[in-house]
């Protein structure tokens, strides 16, 4: 039999070492006196597939503008990503974003796509090699929000890192300016940093972007409690909890908490007992930040990451702004 010429390779990092040490977080959280639960529990295979729903919300704005920005300034983003590059999709879930570049005649010599959520990925990623055999892939199973791990052998010229869809509002302004100085160190001169992000505006749309009228964003919200059941094998209730979203505009960012209908005690295993964890009616755990930026602001928070050459589009309406740039070396 031949052997394939363009491989489709998996490496799947989610060890159980590291499904421990997920446990652990996520223990620890919930005992914070301020309870939370890190957005990337999001994304069970369930999780991926309710944040594909959202997309489609008439509410949810950020992937169809930034799409729209991909269609509008194909010709610009095509130059600034040159030819025979590495693409390397951070959160990549469905590849659709990547997909579309590739339909689209962006094509690099190689894709690597990293999500945290494995079995989502290699459905998605199988799915693409398929359309498009030319193109050699790697999906690794990560979550490179703490190390983005790559592959040993993967060259270091030309490595285009794309962080697209405002997941950067995750992390606070000051990680955000830790995590891009890291992609930073992983390239050379010649790779560069294409990225998403949303951008402040009117409290009302923001608010309906993240507590849409069909549910569906309270699904996702709730769908944390079923992930973290299955993870620490937890006794979550999920009709004990509601989903809380606005938009807070001191701090510029979306909050996101599920809250407590009343007062309830959760436990999950632990040693030779039980944890036990006491919430009282309308506490809160806090499960997601999404940061907002306005142009200059986040042209500042990459030139202090290391950045330079910032080329910003946007839409007509300013809502939403695609960004690339080049590690200063
Ligand atoms: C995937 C982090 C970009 O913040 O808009 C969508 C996640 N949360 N609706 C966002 C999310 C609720 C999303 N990111």
């Amino acid at each position: 039999m031949a052997l394939p010429v363009k491989l489709l390779q998996f490496l799947d990092r989610d060890s159980p070492r590291q499904q421990a040490r997920l446990r652990q977080e996520l223990a620890a959280g919930l005992m914070a006196p301020q309870a939370r639960i890190a957005p990337k529990f999001f994304y069970d295979s369930l999780g991926s597939r309710l944040f594909d729903a959202i997309t489609e919300l008439p509410e949810y704005y950020l992937t169809r503008t930034e799409a729209a920005i991909f269609v509008e300034h194909l010709p610009a983003i095509r130059q600034s990503l040159g030819e025979d590059f590495t693409l390397i999709d951070l959160g990549c879930g469905n590849c659709g974003k990547a997909g579309r570049l590739f339909h689209a005649g962006v094509l690099p010599a190689r894709y690597v796509a990293v999500d945290i959520s494995v079995n989502f990925l290699r459905d998605s990623l199988q799915q693409l090699k398929r359309e498009l055999p030319a193109i050699e892939m790697t999906g690794i199973g990560l979550d490179f929000t703490d190390q983005v791990q790559l592959p040993d052998d993967l060259p270091l010229p030309r490595r285009m890192f794309f962080y697209p869809g405002s997941s950067i509002g995750n992390f606070s302004p000051l990680e955000a300016e830790g995590f891009l100085r890291r992609l930073a160190a992983q390239m050379d001169a010649s790779g560069g940093l294409l990225i998403g992000v949303d951008l402040i505006k009117d409290k009302a749309l923001l608010d309906a972007a993240y507590d849409d009228a069909l549910g569906v964003t309270a699904a996702f919200n709730r769908n944390l409690l079923r992930h973290v059941n299955a993870r620490l094998d937890a006794d979550f209730d999920l009709g004990d909890w509601r989903h809380v979203a606005y938009y807070n505009a001191r701090d510029a960012r979306i909050e996101m908490y599920l809250e407590a209908c009343r007062a309830l005690t959760t436990s999950w295993p632990d040693l030779a007992d039980r944890k036990l964890r006491h919430f009282a009616a309308g506490e809160r755990i806090h499960t997601e930040n999404s940061y907002k930026y306005s142009p200059e602001g986040f042209t500042a928070l990459l030139a202090s990451a290391g950045f330079v050459d910032i080329r910003i589009w946007t839409d007509p309406r300013n809502w939403f702004a695609l960004v690339f740039a080049r590690p200063a070396k």
